[in-house]
């Protein structure tokens, strides 16, 4: 049997027709831009996240930098976010100009672990920057404490996260009522994906609102007038079109997610050298990875792609220790529950379509692979 690591032609084959259509409108009406469909989008997105505004862009990486320029961070700034991420977030500090001081993570979650945000506090820090890595958020209800009694703003990255929720006073709330600014990806992969590239930040203050409006759109609210030198990172109407139409599906295809995450969960759990993703009660993640940890990950890694089984590593090496970031003088121990996971990690297929069958053969070949090694 061959499973890829993800397989996005089975979500596009059911909405061909639907984006098709929509986009031939687009077409034929010459509207390519950020125009009258990325308004509606950010409308519905917006109230899809429990937020006031929302601002969409043309990446995910532009919505963290913009945010962090919204909230008038730069030169002389420091920024704490984590290490076990994707490259993107911490670049968006540096295009700040700010320095990005990076934290250890919780050694069961793998998210931002808030014990440790403390520890980093110095005069200059501004903000915390949560990652809801793998579609689980980060501690919030912690982390807001902790921004409070600093006076810290929080700019979270969910890219990973779009549509899970933290449970606090006797219900569930978007992680987004947590953060100052909420930022996502729309890359193809994400549980809710582009066309191309997209990224939206969502938020509750209409100043942030309006100075991200702008800075997208070269600092103008009005058609060449300017009134500080921005940029374009404007989302395109193709865009905005496909994610209209994908955010109809995004929670059924969260649902297929979670219960492929069980069937994995399930299946794995009686296994003892995996450590599996642990996920706290007031935590509802959308698993847009499904990570495990694994002893001898090469060997195991081969090992599912001779069976056919797809797989991926979020992420090979952390930013701390990136040459991208060398001039930020982390050294090899300076992150050691990051640099643990790090070494162990292994992300499995992870797509709404897979099917209980796959699933199935995917953790036999798993246990398979222990038990070969244990003979
Ligand atoms: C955690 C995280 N932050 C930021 C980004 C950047 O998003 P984009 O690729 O849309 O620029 C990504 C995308 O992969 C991500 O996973």
């Amino acid at each position: 049997m061959k499973i890829p690591f993800i397989d996005l032609t089975c979500q596009h084959e059911k909405i061909r027709d639907e984006i098709f259509s929509r986009w031939q409108e687009l077409y034929d009406r010459t509207e390519f831009v950020y125009h009258r469909t990325c308004k509606d989008f950010e409308q519905q997105f917006a109230s899809w996240n429990a937020a006031r505004f929302a601002c969409a862009f043309d990446s995910g990486t532009s919505a963290v930098e913009i945010a962090l320029r919204a909230a008038g961070i730069g030169q002389g700034d420091e920024v704490i976010t984590v290490a076990n991420t994707f490259i993107a977030t911490v670049a968006a500090i540096a295009f700040t100009g700010a320095q990005p001081v990076l934290t250890e993570i919780d050694d069961k979650t793998w998210n931002m672990d808030p014990e440790r945000v403390e520890e980093k506090i110095t005069r200059k820090t501004r903000a915390i920057i949560p990652v809801h890595l793998y579609g689980q958020p980060a501690d919030m209800i912690s982390l807001r404490q902790i921004a409070r009694k600093h006076k810290l703003l929080i700019i979270a990255d969910s890219a990973q996260a779009v549509g899970s929720a933290l449970y606090e006073q006797g219900r569930w709330n978007n992680p987004a009522s947590y953060a100052d600014i909420t930022t996502y990806s729309f890359y193809p992969t994400k549980n809710l994906g582009a066309c191309g590239e997209g990224g939206a930040a969502v938020t509750n203050d209409p100043k942030f609102a309006e100075f991200m409006s702008m800075f997208r759109d070269h600092g103008s609210r009005e058609k060449y007038i300017h009134e500080f030198i921005g940029r374009n990172n404007r989302m395109d109407a193709l865009q905005a079109a496909a994610l209209l139409i994908k955010m109809k599906y995004l929670e059924k295809w969260n649902e297929q997610r979670r219960q492929v995450a069980s069937w994995y969960l399930q299946d794995l759990k009686m296994v003892e050298e995996i450590q599996l993703p642990f996920v706290p009660d007031f935590i509802l993640p959308v698993y847009h990875l499904f990570v495990i940890l694994v002893p001898e990950r090469e060997a195991f890694q081969q090992y599912l792609a001779r069976y056919g089984i797809g797989s991926a590593l979020h992420y090979k090496l952390p930013v701390h220790l990136q040459q991208a970031f060398r001039h930020l003088n982390y050294r090899q121990g300076d992150l050691p529950i990051t640099e643990a996971v790090v070494k162990r990690n292994i992300s499995l297929p992870m797509f709404p379509e897979l099917t209980r069958k796959k699933v199935k053969y995917i953790t036999d070949t798993i246990k398979m692979f222990f038990t070969e090694k244990n003979n």
